[in-house]
């Protein structure tokens, strides 16, 4: 009887790893060889899950890595144990609030000074379904930090990634773009635009919409810096479901995962951090990434939605991102 039941037991770990090894390889793992060692790469949100995969990846490739953080201690923790494990690669950390322009202003500035250029920025920080809040400029926290909050920035270092010879943009989006509404809203602006024209308010505030729309903003908006810009490659990236603190506002989506009873679920979807950085690193790295804009998921191109991703809707709303950019910076003088 136990010598059956522990076949029994064998067999099912022993298949479960080979699903798991199966599934896994689909995702894709970027192995190839780059030289990092002349990169710098800033990497925004590197305290935690992706991004802090993706520093620990790229600094043991040798990249000069700035950890942008909101968080001061956690980043220099990170900082300490990275050069811990690689003494040769040099890391910074500076401090970024994607919720505050200011803070963003301050950290563009940071950069300016103690960084010759920058050859990539991975636009990685994140906020998803929380409750209502805003940034202190008054803009809903979702759009506010992955999307507002990450355009600011890169409007702010283009001066240091026009002096890399190859830069690039790497944004996090979500396939959860798809279901994004904001289109709508941004082709229903007529004449300047202000913060709700693409914000929600609190009345009308949905925490998962508001999250689709911020992707899917990130995405139109660092097509359109790929066209405006000719010498920078820009992509999206979708990193697959990830066991991460990212959804620490909506346990019944991501914390049910880890149920033993949703197990099979977790086995077959999500992926480990490590796992999750693997399409960023091919979309920062790979040389056959030289598109001026792609959206990338498991280690390779994927078709992108004509119709949310149209060039006139990109336009748009870096338009009215710029405006809005302005109605805060008239607002705080
Ligand atoms: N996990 C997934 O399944 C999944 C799926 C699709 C897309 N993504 C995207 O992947 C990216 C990384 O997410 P993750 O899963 O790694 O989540 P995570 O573990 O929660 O990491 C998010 C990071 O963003 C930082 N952050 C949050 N608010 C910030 C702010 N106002 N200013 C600066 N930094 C801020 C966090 O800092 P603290 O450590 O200080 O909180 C943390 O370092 C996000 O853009 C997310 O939308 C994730």
């Amino acid at each position: 009887m136990i010598t059956t039941l522990c076949k029994g037991a064998a067999i099912t770990v022993v298949t479960l790893y080979a699903v798991r090894k199966l599934v896994s390889y689909r995702w894709g793992v970027f192995t190839r060889h780059v030289d990092c060692s002349r990169l710098i790469v800033v990497i925004t949100g590197a305290t935690s899950g992706i991004g802090k995969a993706t520093a620990e990846q790229l600094h043991l490739r040798g990249a000069t890595v700035v950890l942008a953080c909101r968080d001061v201690l956690k980043a220099k923790l990170l900082a300490e144990e990275l050069r811990q494990r690689n003494e040769d690669t040099r890391v910074m950390s500076f401090t970024l609030d994607l919720s505050d322009f200011d803070s963003v202003d301050a950290f563009c500035r940071q950069c300016k000074k103690h960084l010759p250029r920058i050859d990539v920025l991975i636009l990685n920080a994140g906020v998803a379904f929380c409750p209502y809040a805003e940034t202190k400029q008054g803009l809903e926290l979702q759009m506010g930090v992955n999307y507002f909050g990450h355009a600011r920035l890169t409007l702010g270092l283009l001066n240091l990634l026009g002096k890399s010879s190859a830069p690039r943009v790497v944004q996090l989006s979500s396939s959860l773009y798809k279901l994004s509404k904001v289109p709508d809203r941004i082709q229903a602006i007529t004449g300047e635009a202000h913060i709700h024209d693409v914000c929600q308010t609190e009345a009308n505030y949905d925490s998962k919409a508001a999250y689709y729309d911020s992707k899917l903003a990130g995405m139109l908006f660092t097509k359109e810096i790929g066209r405006r810009f000719p010498s920078l490659i820009c992509a999206s990236v979708s990193p697959g479901i990830v066991a991460t603190n990212l959804g620490r506002h909506r346990w019944s989506l991501y914390k049910w995962i880890s149920l033993p009873a949703l197990a099979v679920f977790s086995l077959l979807a999500v992926r480990t951090p490590f796992q999750g950085c693997q399409t960023v690193l091919f979309a920062a790295l790979d040389d056959r990434v030289t598109k001026p804009y792609g959206y990338y998921r498991d280690c390779r191109e994927e078709e992108v939605s004509k119709l949310q991703m149209n060039l006139l809707l990109c336009e748009k709303l870096f338009l009215a991102t710029q405006e809005i950019f302005n109605h805060c910076d008239n607002a705080e003088q």
